[in-house]
């Protein structure tokens, strides 16, 4: 739902006005037309390592047949061996159509689920089997910023006590600091200090989703999982939460999943991005690799889709590229590579086997057997020998499988040449 209230947020990109009057100023701009107006666009700091690894990630939710005994009939494959990293202090997007997994993966990582497989290594340790109690101390370094500011916010406390509830359930600080930071917090997010006595409700979206952040701020995090945080605001807020966003993350030194459906969004503020597919990571590489140079139909059809983006990500065509069909279910998604049956470029290969998540850049990966510019895929599967298959998918006696074909996390040194067909550095 788009926020209405454009009243009390307008277009001024610094955050500290506390307290401000109301000021109309409509206007119809688009994400980046506003973004211009203040921050420039995040960039990658690869000098820190990471703060999150995730090590093939997976979350099946079972399946229940109806009647009185509920027996378990099959799993919905919701995360299906996701692998990546979160640079420390730095920002990862993750992307991709409804239901593709995302809020998923960041349910895992903020371990609000279990897994049913993989790591998610957090500063070295792995969170991923940890029990509550011992998950109870990592909990203040990992937070999360939801959707919707109308719901993530009880409407029965006041802001101050939605605030200062970590630091009353973490013993962080003495009970008689507990306000004086929680107003700390409501002026670092741009809001009226002597506000904390009032409720969700006498607040703006925009306004709201400020208070979700401050309350995610409370504890000091490494890690903010903001799970599609400015979705459900007008375009003209979303850039001001946006900026107030980067400017906690250097205020702050946290580092950010971000997810979004939004690619303009997640262009700004986002030096790296995932893209996701029914579960699995399709591409993923830093900003010039995915918005410039994107090598996966997938990703392709999804930035055709975005005008702000369209014409660098197909190399000046104005082209849109209608994907065919509808998402497959996840309880029982197709063999092989799981876009096939929307990929207008699918061949035999693509039934059989799934496409490895191939290094084919400094910092870019894709999943594809034919993977290449748009219009440029190649005639003959790139990853056939590395399988040990011949260019149909069947196995290739004289073929041996490449050990340099493993879904880690990360990037490596050498990877693989699309133009030499060998691994290499570039
Ligand atoms: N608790 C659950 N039990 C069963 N299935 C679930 C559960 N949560 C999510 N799913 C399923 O897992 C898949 C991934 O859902 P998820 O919410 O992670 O997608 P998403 O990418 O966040 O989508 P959206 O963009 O709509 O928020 C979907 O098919 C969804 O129906
Ligand atoms: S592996 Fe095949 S089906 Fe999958 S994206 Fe590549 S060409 Fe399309
Ligand atoms: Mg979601």
């Amino acid at each position: 739902m788009a926020d209405q209230d454009t009243t009390t947020d307008d277009l001024t990109p610094e955050r500290s006005r506390p307290g401000s009057e109301p000021q109309l100023k409509p206007q119809v701009l688009s994400f980046d037309e506003v973004a211009a107006q203040a921050h420039t666009a995040a960039q990658l700091d690869l000098s820190r390592g990471s703060v999150l690894e995730v090590d093939n990630l997976k979350m099946y939710f079972p399946v229940k047949a109806g009647g009185l005994i509920r027996r378990k009939v099959g799993d919905v494959q919701a995360v299906d061996g996701v692998s990546f990293q979160v640079p420390r202090g730095g920002s990862l997007g993750l992307v991709g159509e409804s239901g593709c997994g995302k809020s998923t993966t960041g349910r895992l990582i903020t371990r609000l689920y279990q897994p049913t497989g993989g790591k998610i290594l957090f500063e070295g340790r792995d969170l991923a089997d940890l029990s509550n109690k011992q998950l109870k101390p990592l909990r203040r370094d990992i937070q999360m910023i939801f959707q919707d500011p109308y719901t993530s916010l009880n409407p029965r406390h006041t802001v101050g006590s939605i605030i200062g509830a970590p630091l009353e359930v973490h013993k962080v600080v003495p009970k008689n600091q507990i306000l004086p930071r929680v107003q700390e917090l409501l002026e670092i997010v741009g809001l009226n200090p002597e506000h904390y006595n009032r409720y969700p409700n006498e607040f703006s979206g925009g306004q709201r989703q400020r208070i979700g952040i401050a309350r995610a701020l409370t504890l000091n995090p490494k890690l903010l999982v903001a799970d599609e945080p400015v979705s459900a605001l007008d375009v003209s807020i979303q850039a001001q939460v946006i900026n107030l966003l980067q400017d906690i993350q250097k205020e702050f030194d946290v580092a950010f999943l971000f997810i979004a459906h939004d690619l303009a969004v997640v262009r700004h503020f986002c030096p790296e991005v995932a893209v996701m597919y029914l579960g699995k990571i399709v591409e993923i590489g830093d900003r010039d690799s995915i918005y410039s140079n994107a090598h996966h139909p997938y990703t392709q059809a999804l930035l055709s889709a975005v005008p702000d983006v369209k014409q660098a990500a197909i190399g000046g065509r104005r082209e849109r590229i209608r994907l065919e069909g509808d998402v497959p279910s996840p309880i029982n998604p197709p063999s092989g590579c799981r876009f096939r049956t929307r990929c207008p470029i699918a061949q035999e290969i693509c039934a059989k086997h799934e496409p490895p998540l191939l290094q084919i850049g400094k910092r870019h990966k894709v999943a594809c057997h034919f993977p290449g510019p748009i219009h440029q895929h190649p005639d003959k599967p790139i990853t056939a020998r590395l399988l040990g298959t011949d260019d149909a998918g069947s196995p290739d006696p004289g073929a041996t499988p490449s050990s340099q074909i493993a879904n880690k996390p990360g990037y490596d040194d050498t990877w693989y040449d699309l133009d030499a067909k060998t691994f290499g550095r570039a």
